[in-house]
């Protein structure tokens, strides 16, 4: 299997076989982001973020340094040319002689593709507006996989805003390549994009409903998302459906025991803190998992890892 030089703009960019070798790859990762390695030294990662983020900037530079490269980057475009008005690929033609592969983030659906056809170094898609975050998708994966020891068989609910939630169109790609029941929870305004679920409903099970109560009895993994006001073209829409959800102790008495609470993050208001402390809820482990997951795919893209 060949990673090597590859872009990431897409997790449609991946068979399933490549999921399952990214993942086992990620779970030898463990031991090093615990001890950390020197397999990308004197390599750089550019990460270029047009959006704000915390942790896949954060978790793609601790995993630069836990194998040892070493990261450059803006996270504030303000202080960045495009400021005077420098167009995306003339910044990627620039940062290219900088770096040995690019983290992007970018508020324009497709900006990660565009990248990566004027890039001769890799491009990775930290997210693209409201179209896709391939690399959450996978560390969504890696978490199921490593709380449930299996990802087919499950009965899988996402919830929140599956218009605008880029994470939840890659994460229902990426669940199309096993055998699981998806269900979709959101208000009518925030359903699943069209062509996402025109892509998945001939291969996988898909529900699509407003309960969330009836749902959440049945679920092996419950995923939530926050409802994403910026990118609402019209903000009286989103006062309408502005905490639609919120999962607390009373909306989980009927879940099931081993149930998997995911969230990508950030939360605002749609799992209650109390929540935090039951033995469901497994977010924070999917932070961790997000070191291990980029870690791997930094050294596969880079050669460094077979
Ligand atoms: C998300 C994002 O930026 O798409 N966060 C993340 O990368 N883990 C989710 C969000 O902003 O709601």
């Amino acid at each position: 299997m060949e990673f090597q030089d590859r872009d990431i703009t897409s997790i449609e960019d991946f068979t399933r076989q490549e999921i399952a070798y990214i993942l086992n790859k990620a779970k030898t990762m463990e031991p090093l982001a615990a001890k950390g390695s020197d397999i990308l030294k004197g390599k750089i990662l550019a990460n270029i973020f047009f959006e704000p983020s915390t942790r896949t900037r954060l978790s793609f530079e601790s995993a630069m340094l836990k194998l040892g490269g070493n990261n450059i980057g803006f996270a504030d475009v303000e202080s960045a040319s495009v400021k005077k008005g420098e167009n995306l690929a003339d910044t990627i033609r620039t940062v290219e002689n900088y770096a040995d592969i690019i983290a992007l983030r970018h508020p324009l659906e497709g900006a990660a593709k565009l990248a990566a056809e004027f890039a001769k170094i890799p491009v990775i898609n930290a997210g693209s507006g409201a179209e896709e975050h391939p690399t959450q998708a996978l560390v969504d994966l890696y978490t199921i996989q490593k709380e449930r020891q299996k990802i087919d068989g499950l009965k899988v609910a996402v919830v929140g805003d599956l218009r605008y939630g880029r994470t939840v169109h890659s994460l229902a790609y990426a669940l199309s390549l096993y055998d699981v029941e998806l269900t979709l929870v959101s208000p009518e305004t925030l359903r699943m994009r069209r062509e996402v679920l025109r892509a998945i409903q001939s291969k996988i099970s898909v529900t699509e409903t407003q309960n969330l109560e009836k749902t959440i009895p049945q679920a092996d993994v419950l995923y939530v998302t926050r409802i994403q006001k910026e990118r609402f073209p019209d903000q009286a829409e989103y006062a309408k459906v502005k905490g639609t959800y919120r999962i607390d102790l009373k909306s989980l008495a009927n879940a099931k025991k081993d149930l998997v609470i995911l969230h990508p993050l950030p939360r605002v208001d749609e799992i209650s803190a109390e929540v935090d402390s039951t033995p469901q809820a497994r977010y924070f482990q999917q932070v961790w998992n997000g070191i291990v997951v980029r870690m791997a795919l930094l050294g596969l893209l880079l050669g460094a890892v077979k």
